[in-house]
């Protein structure tokens, strides 16, 4: 699947990426480098994985009550912000659009 990273000047960086090996959004975007602490380690506890869904936000299931009570802490919670360590990639993620949460 494509998902699209928003860099901070606007532009967009496709990246593609594999449903097959089980990996979370956090667990591909750490892998490609881009500045994600994930102190927690995908366990919905540290909220540093937090990125806004920036198109495709109907795509992605619905948030447990976890990821919702820990993405409540963030002072700057946006409607459409998520915890990536959440979201695992799937088919149905194929042309999200993201920017990592508190990025400029
Ligand atoms: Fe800690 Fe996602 S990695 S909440």
């Amino acid at each position: 699947i494509t998902v699209h990273v928003q860099n901070p000047d606007g532009t967009l960086t496709s990246l593609e990426a594999p449903v097959d090996m089980g990996l979370s959004l956090m667990e591909y975007l750490k892998a490609c480098e881009y500045d994600i602490l994930a102190t927690c380690g995908g366990m919905a506890l540290c909220a540093t994985c937090c990125v806004d869904v920036l198109e495709g936000e109907e795509k992605l299931k619905e948030m447990t009550d976890d990821e919702y009570a820990m993405l409540d802490t963030l002072p700057d919670l946006l409607p459409n912000s998520r915890l990536a360590c959440q979201l695992q990639l799937s088919h149905d993620m194929d042309g999200l659009v993201v920017k990592l949460h508190g990025v400029e």
